[in-house]
């Protein structure tokens, strides 16, 4: 079973740019592109680095993680490059008016 929470309001996040939220006590960084917003987990697979400190890559949906470089999909939390070799999880978001929600276990 899922729970919905409220973030933010949307125009409360900056373009491809990561935002680092805590809810039920799962850190996820959020990302908005465009009027699409993403949720992935916040904590690099490979170390504990948090991913929101990294890099967006919005032209190729991605969150760069800083420490060395792995980028995960923002769609699926799959890594594009070592040496991070396990996703991080995706949580969906949906978007009523301006209020950005998003769903975690
Ligand atoms: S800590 Fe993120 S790639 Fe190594």
């Amino acid at each position: 079973m899922t729970i919905r929470h409220r973030l933010c309001a949307l125009d409360d996040l900056e373009p491809c740019a990561a935002r680092r939220f805590e809810v039920d006590g799962h850190p996820i960084a959020v990302v908005r592109v465009g009027d699409d917003v993403h949720a992935v987990g916040d904590t690099c697979s490979h170390q504990r680095i948090s991913l929101s400190e990294g890099e967006v890559l919005c032209e190729r949906l991605e969150i760069e993680c800083w420490k060395h470089g792995s980028a995960f999909s923002l769609l699926t939390g799959e890594p594009s490059m070592l040496p991070a070799t396990r996703p991080v999880p995706v949580f969906p978001v949906t978007i009523e008016g301006d209020d950005v929600y998003v769903e975690v276990p």
